[in-house]
């Protein structure tokens, strides 16, 4: 039996949601385990596209979906998300979707302070998505967090919110010049949201405990991409979740045991969206070309994706950090037309060569890219099934990736469609 991370090993923006949307077929049970409505999953199947922030991205399989303790969910966007998916003919039942108990609510106030301090920080911005995650997180931290435990209990609920908001409200008015926020009308809404979302509110770890003793295959599906890390990316730009492969465990209420495998999810190129520095960033014409082909806007807030190649040392960094077993390789088809393709293999800085990630922020971004030059291939090979029938030049590119990454391809994927890809090898075989 196997159960297998998803992770980005990038910025995000990946293209996860295909391949979870892909692997649950094989899943019994799919987990989300940080983060929140900042992710944007894409899936495309039968020639229709879906997008979810919160649902994990195995619901279009029809499996049993979890939410785990390690998220911060905006009951409003949930409730959205079950109706959108009811109106594209998915109703999410009981059976379908569990939330857990622990997962802490994002409250008006945490989407309101998101935004007030980003206008206030002007040029030294992080660029969040403005959703309240991090300030969510930080009250989580600071055990002044609201869980759905929290939510779902009337009184206890009122009280916290009480007591929370006059802190907030003083915050809000005095320190971010923003309107301060009304208790009763906090309660009014989110006893609402509570009624609808009470019976979806378990405990994740009992089930998934349950499900793989019973000998059922579980799939994390990881958000965002391992350098938003909170510890290990580019921090202070980054999100305000543990994105690695480790904190599937924490997230989810599992030991490090039961994983038994941890899928990389590599753009065939680089992007990035909100501030921070990006070493293989293009400013040209090839830059302006890899975001129109890839259609690169965010998922979530529509903001235009900086681009960039390949770059193996965050590759690198990813295996480590991840303890990658395999990687799948995602918008393969887009770099078809390039007549050269380059791949950033180190870094120069100060005169000398870099292999690793630095942490300082500082040295980073007076990085220097070192490139491999190799050729490109001018055919489209999105309508490409087999690895065989690829053109020879898409071949050298991806053993130079395996052979960078020191880890085996599993999936290569072609286009947005579950069915434009390769698996060379299944990760739940
Ligand atoms: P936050 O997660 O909204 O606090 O944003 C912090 C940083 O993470 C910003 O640079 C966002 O653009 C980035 N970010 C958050 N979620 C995603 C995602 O799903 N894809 C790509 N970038 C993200």
């Amino acid at each position: 039996m196997a159960n297998i991370v998803i992770v980005g090993t990038q910025w995000g923006d990946e293209g996860k949601g295909k391949v979870v949307d892909l692997l649950a077929e094989f899943a019994d049970i799919v987990v989300r385990f940080h983060g929140g409505n900042n992710a944007g999953h894409t899936m495309v199947v039968n020639g229709e596209q879906f997008i979810s922030h919160l649902i994990p991205s195995g619901i279009l399989q029809k499996k049993t979906c979890l939410i785990g303790n390690g998220t911060v969910i905006d009951p409003e966007v949930l409730i959205e998300e079950l109706d959108y998916l009811k109106s594209r003919g998915i109703d999410v039942g009981l059976d379908k979707l569990m939330i857990s108990e622990k997962a802490h609510i994002i409250m008006p106030y945490h989407k309101q302070i998101d935004i007030a301090r980003e206008k206030m920080k002007g040029d030294k911005k992080i660029g969040t998505t403005g959703r309240g995650i991090g300030p969510s997180y930080e009250d989580k931290a600071t055990r002044r967090g609201i869980r759905f435990v929290d939510l779902i209990d009337p009184e206890v609920f009122r009280e916290k919110v009480k007591t929370i908001l006059e802190e907030k409200n003083f915050y809000l008015k005095e320190y971010l010049s923003s309107n301060p926020l009304d208790l009763d009308d906090i309660i009014d809404k989110y006893s609402e949201y509570a009624e609808i979302l009470a019976p979806f509110v378990t405990n994740i770890s009992l089930i998934i405990s349950r499900a793989i003793k019973e000998g059922k295959q579980i799939l994390f599906e990881g958000a965002q991409g391992t350098h938003l890390d909170v510890d290990h990316g580019t921090y202070p730009y980054v999100t305000s979740s543990n994105t690695v492969a480790g904190n599937a465990c924490a997230g989810a209420g599992i030991g490090p045991k039961e994983i038994t495998g941890v899928i990389g999810i590599v753009k065939a190129y680089t992007t990035r969206v909100g501030q921070g520095p990006f070493p293989s960033e293009l400013f040209d014409e090839t830059g302006d070309i890899l975001q129109k082909k890839g259609a690169e806007f965010g998922a979530t807030t529509g903001r235009r994706r900086r681009c960039g190649w390949l770059d193996t040392v965050i590759l690198r960094n990813s295996v480590r950090l991840n303890g990658l077993s395999g990687l799948a390789i995602t918008k393969l088809d887009v770099l078809g037309g390039q007549k050269f393709l380059k791949i950033c293999t180190g870094y120069e800085y100060d005169g000398k060569i870099i292999n690793d990630f630095p942490a300082n922020l500082n040295i980073l971004s007076a990085c220097k890219p070192v490139y491999e030059t190799i050729p490109g291939w001018p055919e489209d090979i999105s309508n490409i099934r087999k690895l065989e029938d690829l053109p020879q030049n898409t071949k050298n590119y991806l053993d130079r990736i395996e052979e960078l990454a020191e880890t085996p391809i599993q999936i290569i994927s072609l286009g947005p469609a579950r069915e434009e890809t390769i698996i060379l090898s299944n990760p739940f075989s």
